[in-house]
């Protein structure tokens, strides 16, 4: 297929409170592709360690519960909606528990691989927009598309504290959690969160969510009319 008919894979990798998301599922109403959160997928397993009382540093436990579960994906215009083992997780895996659980079960190679494999089934197809940390770089290091997308950890936090609707007076808490939770993931030995060699970077710092998509969009068919 070519031209404006190709079904690229586009992935945009970055910290937590950079926009991921709410760009992933813009941008993916825009070209009618479908948007996955990989992070969801993580979050789900930490979710299943929390219910089985396993421990997050227990490799084999998790992989085995990893492989015992059915983690599902279905995009929404707004999000993904998660399904563990058939009910709705949606809600439950953004609490703050499942948000540090998530964090510490995916430092492990093999709960990676297993994730990875899941992931790279799940985009093969093309015409998907898939967001996290590794995407570009282990997931789908021949993404047609690759975004890192950026923003100051003060933006970060403030982006936080209105998606949840906290208080001004929450934000040295969300400040420590997310600075915490930013240095496990980019300084693990597992696929750490880095940049592509041939990623984007794009710094939605001083930028409206519009603007950003616009950007992405930009890159998109810049790649599509090649
Ligand atoms: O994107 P998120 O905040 O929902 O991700 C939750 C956790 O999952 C995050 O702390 C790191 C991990 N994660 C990962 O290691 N690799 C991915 N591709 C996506 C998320």
């Amino acid at each position: 297929m070519t031209g404006k008919n190709r079904k690229l894979v586009i992935a945009i990798d970055g910290p937590a409170g950079a926009g991921k998301s709410t760009i992933a599922a813009r941008l993916a109403r825009k070209l009618g592709y479908v948007n996955l959160e990989s992070g969801a997928m993580y979050r789900a397993l930490g979710l299943k360690a929390i219910q089985n009382d396993a421990s997050f540093d227990d490799e084999g436990e998790l992989l085995k519960l990893a492989r015992s579960s059915r983690i599902s994906l279905e995009p929404r215009v707004d999000g993904n909606r998660v399904l563990l083992d058939g009910a709705n997780v949606s809600e439950r895996i953004r609490e703050r528990d499942v948000t540090e659980a998530a964090s510490r079960v995916s430092v492990h190679p093999a709960v990676r691989a297993w994730m990875v494999d899941r992931q790279r089934e799940m985009g093969k197809q093309g015409g998907v927009i898939m967001e996290g940390r590794d995407i570009g770089t282990v997931v789908f290091p021949n993404a047609e598309v690759k975004i890192f997308l950026e923003a100051t950890p003060d933006v970060r936090v403030e982006r936080r504290l209105k998606q949840r609707g906290a208080d001004a007076g929450k934000a040295k808490t969300v400040a420590a959690e997310l600075q915490q939770r930013d240095q496990r993931d980019r300084t693990r030995a597992a696929s750490p969160l880095v940049p592509a060699p041939d990623a984007v970077i794009l710094d939605s710092t001083h930028l409206t969510i519009d603007q950003v998509v616009q950007r992405a969009e930009e890159l998109v068919r810049k790649k599509m009319g090649e």
